[in-house]
């Protein structure tokens, strides 16, 4: 829902372009801050959304920084995250990203196999330091999302497997310039049922006696992000339950007075936020179908072609009382450059603004210039 002056700021406004309500992103923060106990640690994952006046906004929440990528690690310091609220995952990290992050001295890696343990290890010599590492574990639970989005099972190319956990341990007392300080979890995004949130406290808890017994009491547990939002109803439920959420970490999840939780939350804090604005070009009848053609496509928001992610699409400008059905595209050459099919939405014709919301998450980030599309803009009020 958008209010008058909204609407008369898009009018005004060259499309398509990113709308980030900061009041919606507020309220969110003043919920999770609210919702989350105090000694809880939680990072925002930059992955979601890197833009500089929203991480800006987050920061000042008090929110730290998970990255998955050198650029993003320096997307933090340069808003003012200092090191020790930064933490860098990836299967992948390159030598320069590694470099990067040490010269940082972030507060932890999260490593995700035996060949990066011993490549941070040896880079940390050069440098003569030591760098914070947690194990990114490969819990095997599922996340019931989508398949591209689901990362927590053996199949996936993330983590390290129980079977290795003797293998990594053996490597682990050989490096001198590693100081092993925890273990990371993540099982997937868009997770909208807690239950798998259940199971994975489950499964933490049998991993985390493991490395006890072993004689590792590891001061930092990092569960990871993946809360998932309503993309149906937007306005409805524009602050997901972190209440519910959080509860189910403190009722199931068995840590030792010395460790600490971390969380790595992304979609649920800047998924509402946001919205792609586009305006209607054409508006096509053929004999079955309408299509209302927008000014954005794919290259704005891939999420519907990637996923075929449901995102609300509604016609905000229209004064028109009447609904019609209509195939919802972009300009892009490629027939999976459709937002939605048979979308109900009040009668368009060319001019309409058209808002597709909910794109506040994997949106802009995603976005890029095939076709040689315009740079995308946003407007953030
Ligand atoms: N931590 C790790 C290790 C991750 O891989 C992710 C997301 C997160 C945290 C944050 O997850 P969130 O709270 O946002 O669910 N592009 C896809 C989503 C990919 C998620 C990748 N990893 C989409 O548009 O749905």
């Amino acid at each position: 829902m958008f209010s008058q002056k909204q609407l008369n700021t898009f009018k005004e406004t060259e499309t398509p372009f990113y709308y980030y309500d900061l009041g919606v992103l507020n309220k969110t923060l003043a919920a999770i801050k609210k919702a989350a106990p105090p000694e809880y640690h939680i990072h925002y994952a930059l992955k979601a959304n890197a833009h500089p006046q929203l991480l800006q906004l987050i920061k000042e929440a008090g929110l730290g920084a998970d990255c998955v990528s050198g650029n993003e690690v320096k997307r933090a310091v340069e808003t003012g995250y200092s090191g020790n609220k930064i933490v860098f995952a990836g299967v992948g990290k390159s030598d320069k990203e590694i470099n990067y992050a040490l010269d940082h001295s972030i507060f932890c890696f999260n490593v995700e196999s035996v060949p990066e343990l011993k490549v941070i290890d040896e880079l940390a010599r050069k440098k003569n330091t030591r760098a914070n590492i947690a194990l990114r574990i490969n819990p095997n639970v599922d996340a019931y999302t989508h398949k591209y989005i689901t990362t927590g099972l053996e199949e996936n190319k993330f983590g390290i497997n129980p079977y290795e956990f003797d293998t990594v341990i053996e490597e682990l007392k050989k490096l001198s310039h590693i100081n092993f300080i925890g273990l990371h979890f993540h099982i997937g995004s868009q997770i909208n049922d807690l239950t798998p949130f259940k199971n994975l406290c489950s499964r933490v808890n049998e991993i985390n006696k493991w490395f006890i017994q072993k004689g590792y009491l590891l001061p930092h547990i990092n569960v990871g992000g993946g809360l998932g939002i309503d993309y149906k109803d937007p306005d409805t439920n524009t602050i997901v339950d972190f209440e519910s959420y959080f509860k189910v970490f403190k009722q199931f999840l068995e840590l030792q007075p010395q460790q600490e939780i971390h969380f790595e939350l992304g979609r649920a804090i800047i998924g509402q936020c946001g919205s792609l604005i586009s305006r209607v070009l054409y508006v096509k009848h053929g004999i079955n179908t309408s299509f209302a053609i927008l000014d954005a496509g794919m290259t704005e928001l891939i999420r519907p072609a990637l996923y075929q992610a449901y995102h609300k699409i509604e016609n905000i400008s229209s004064e028109k009382k009447t609904s019609l059905k209509y195939d919802v595209v972009g300009p892009i050459c490629e027939s999976s450059d459709c937002f939605g099919k048979a979308v109900e939405m009040i009668e368009t014709e060319r001019g309409d603004i058209i808002a597709i919301r909910s794109a506040g998450a994997y949106g802009e980030v995603m976005s890029s210039q095939y076709n040689l599309r315009d740079k995308l803009r946003s407007v953030i009020l």
